[in-house]
Parts: C-alpha cells; structure tokens; sequence
C-alpha cells in the first residue's frame, strides 16, 4: 500500500481540503501516514495570502530533494497550485503533481497516473461541487470537531488578496446538504461543527431548499437556524465579511444556545481613506455599528479580527486610526499581518511606500495593544466556570485534555480519558499568555 503524507499550510478552507483528500486517499487504497520519511507520496497544501507562506513550499520541496533516500512523488495542491499551474513544473524541481483547489476531489485519480507513469500531472479543472461527500469515514484533525465549507471562493476581490483569483468566485452549497452533513456528523459523536467560508455570511445558494422555515431573514442567518435546528451541540462559523454582517446573524446568536459566542470580523484597517484603497466595501462608521451591535449582547459574544498594517499609501496618522477602532472594539484577540504585495492583485501595481522597518515598528506597536486586550479578555474567565469541548490529550501532559471554550478559546485542564468528547465544566485557575488552565469540575 503507498503511503501519504499531507501537510497543509493556510486556512481552514485548506485544513478541511487536506481533511477530504485524505478521506478519499483512504478509501481509495492509499494509507496516509504521520512519518514524512516513510512515505511514497508527499503531498503539500500550499497557501498564497503572502509571500512567506509561499515561499516555504519553495525551501520545503528542494529539501525533500535533498534529504530523502527514497524519492517521494511530490504533489503541490492548494492556492499556489491553482495560481501557477504547469509552470511549477519548471519553477521548482522533483515536482510530480500540481492540483488545484478546484480538483482536490480527483487526488486520487492524479496520483494512480503518476503511478501508472504518466509522467508530470496537473489538474486545475472546476470544482466538482461538494454534494455528496461521504462523511462516513472521515480523516479529521479531532473525531469531535468537523469543519463544513458553506460558500467557496470570493467575489469581494479587495486590492491586496490573491484568494479571488486562486479559488475563484463564489459558489454556495444547498442549505439542505449542509444540514444532511450535521445531522450525519452529529450521528457519528461530533459535537462542533465549523461553517467555514471566505466569506460565510455572503452564502446565497441558488437553490433554497432547506431555509423555508426561516422566511424574511437574510440566507446566512436563516442557515445558521437551519443548522441549530439540528441540534448539534456547538456551532461556529468563520470568516464574516463586514458589510454582509447583518444583525439578525446576532439575533439568531442569542436566540439560540448552539450557536457560539464568538464573532471573526476582520476589519482590516480602522481609516476610511484605507479601506477605500482597499476596496474593502466598508467604512469604519458602519463596522463600528455592528461592532455594538455584537457587544450589546447579554451573549457576552467574543470578537477576534484581522488586520493588515503597511499597505500602500497607510500614514501615520491612518495606522493611529487603526490603533484607536482597536481601543474601541476591545478585540478579544487579532491576528495582524504586514502587508505583501501579491503579484496579480490590484494593490501590486501601487507603490509599496511604507518601509519594512516601518511596517515592522507598526506591528510591534499594534500587537502590543493586542497582547494587553488579550489579556484583559483571558483574565476575566480567572476564577470562573466554563464549558469546554475536551477535543485530545494535551500534547505537553498525559494528565491534562485540551479543547475550546464556546468563545474559542484554547482550554487546558486535568480531565481523564473518558472527558474525551465530552463538553465539561472546568474550573479556570491559570490565566496564560495565549490560552486558559483549570480543572474539571
Ligand atoms: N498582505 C498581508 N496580509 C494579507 N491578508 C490577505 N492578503 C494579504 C496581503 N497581501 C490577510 C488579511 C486577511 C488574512 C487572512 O490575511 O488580513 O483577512
Ligand atoms: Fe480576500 Fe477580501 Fe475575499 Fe476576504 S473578502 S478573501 S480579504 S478578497
């Protein structure tokens, strides 16, 4: 039997891509393996959102190159496959197999050519969409814990992001066969469910079986019922796009307990002159709007966010802005990034005026605010009781289980083996610098 290695780089859309290549790999004779030495087949799920993680699939294959007796097949799936296609034959050497994000379905049939020596194989055709996936069998990061994608690609196309161009326009799936997918998810003993999406509060499906019970609501909000009308324990759902947040998303929050309280709301930069250049449809009025919206709820909804600082033509006194909505929206967490320039955006042509040592100074800046939210947020839960999924053994202590909060926090805590898939209470004794401690109670 070949074996396979997959790692994967990027974001949950390419987390539950790898998830089903190695479901279908599975089922299809090949054996997926944790040993990157041991394999016949290494497989990399690449990410394009910025340089640095493209430029690891570069280090990552020349080193498979180097220090491998036994030559692997190397396939590169992903966003830097759909972008480059065939040319990564020639940009990096020992590659055998390119699949794009809108072939990941047919891993198998590629690498059985590979096999049958077909030579080099690429595969950028269109996505099959993801009807019938068979949830029977599912290779995922924790058996209680399945992400679902909602909506695929984006239509947004902000200046400075490569995401519409490497996984294409947005296509969303019937509210019927996400709902068909929990009810079987939840039949096998998952208790979390993550919809996921670039943007999954832009879901429109063309085809609106499922959502009529929920009439005069905007489509996301009517499948996030859909979906808590199952009865799943926990639902989350990430990426929202500011302006398709709607209140009645919060309203269908609070009116339901399995909806979680946690809220992903990247706002990206906190000046209008910015998010313009930015083309991100939003000014900073309106997102604080749903910012209270969010915070006025007696869910007590956590609010994480993310941020770009350095981007063509950002002053001073724009990144000041920034600083000040980060004040305002008290984020529970953020993840800031420095602006990258990708070839093929919009923004690449603009001049790439803000130094490095500039953008770098503006990160440390705002990440030391970040760092004292985070805290603040972290502290509050001291002392407090709190729910917590118990995905796994904690990978420092046999004696402790590790999971998340409903607002998505990473918890520790002594449990035993039988905690194992059950949502406990735990008691919060430690407050550390990223995540929570306690113990069962
Ligand atoms: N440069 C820096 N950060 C980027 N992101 C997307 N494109 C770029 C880029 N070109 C960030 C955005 C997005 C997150 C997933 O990655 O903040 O929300
Ligand atoms: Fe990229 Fe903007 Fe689409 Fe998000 S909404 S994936 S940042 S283009």
């Amino acid at each position: 039997m070949k074996k396979v290695f997959l790692e994967t780089f990027g974001c949950q859309m390419n987390v539950s891509d790898s998830e089903r290549v190695a479901t279908t790999l599975s089922a299809r004779g090949y054996e997926m393996t944790p040993m990157q030495s041991d394999a016949d087949v290494i497989l990399i799920n690449t990410c394009s959102v910025r340089e640095k993680a493209e430029l690891k699939l570069y280090s990552q294959v020349g080193r498979i190159r180097k220090h491998f007796e036994k030559k692997p097949v190397v396939g590169v799936m992903g966003c830097v496959a759909q972008l480059e296609g065939e040319t990564l034959f020639d940009k990096i050497e020992g590659v055998d197999l390119v699949i794009g994000t809108r072939a990941v379905g047919r891993v198998a049939e590629a690498l059985d050519d590979v096999f049958k020596g077909g030579g080099q194989v690429a595969d950028l055709g269109e996505r099959e969409p993801d009807y019938d996936w068979d949830v029977a069998e599912p290779q995922r990061h924790s058996p209680y814990v399945a992400f679902i994608p909602i909506i695929e690609g984006c239509n947004k196309f902000c200046t400075y992001c490569i995401v519409p161009f490497s996984r294409g326009r947005e296509v969303s799936l019937p509210a019927s066969e996400i709902v068909r997918q929990v009810l079987e998810l939840r039949r096998q003993g998952v208790k979390e469910i993550h919809l996921i999406g670039q943007n999954v509060n832009s879901y429109k499906p063309s085809d609106e079986s499922g959502l009529e019970s929920f009439p005069g609501k905007t489509p996301f909000s009517q499948l996030l019922r859909a979906v808590a009308a199952t009865g799943i324990e926990r639902i989350k759902f990430n990426t929202s796009f500011p302006r398709d947040f709607h209140d009645d998303i919060v309203d269908a929050i609070e009116e339901n307990d399995n909806l979680c309280n946690w809220v992903h709301l990247p706002v990206q930069s906190g000046s209008d002159q910015v998010l313009r250049a930015m083309k991100r449809l939003h000014t900073v009025d309106r997102y604080k709007s749903k910012i209270d919206r969010i915070k006025s709820s007696p869910r007590n909804i956590a609010l994480t966010t993310d941020i770009i600082v350095g981007f063509p033509g950002e002053t001073r006194e724009d990144f000041e802005k920034t600083a000040e909505l980060f004040e305002y929206c008290e984020y529970d967490m953020a993840y800031i990034f420095k602006y990258s320039p990708r070839f093929g955006t919009p923004s690449f042509k603009m001049a790439d005026d803000v130094t490095l040592e500039e953008k770098t100074a503006r990160f440390n800046e705002l990440e030391k605010i970040q760092k004292r939210f985070q805290t603040e947020s972290l502290s509050r839960y001291n002392g407090k009781t709190i729910s917590v999924l118990a995905e796994k053994f904690s990978a420092k202590s046999q004696d402790d289980l590790s999971g998340h909060s409903t607002c998505h926090r990473v918890v520790n805590f002594k449990g035993s083996a039988r905690m194992l898939g059950q949502i406990v209470d735990v008691r919060v004794t430690e407050v550390k610098a990223n995540s929570l401690y306690g113990e069962a109670v």
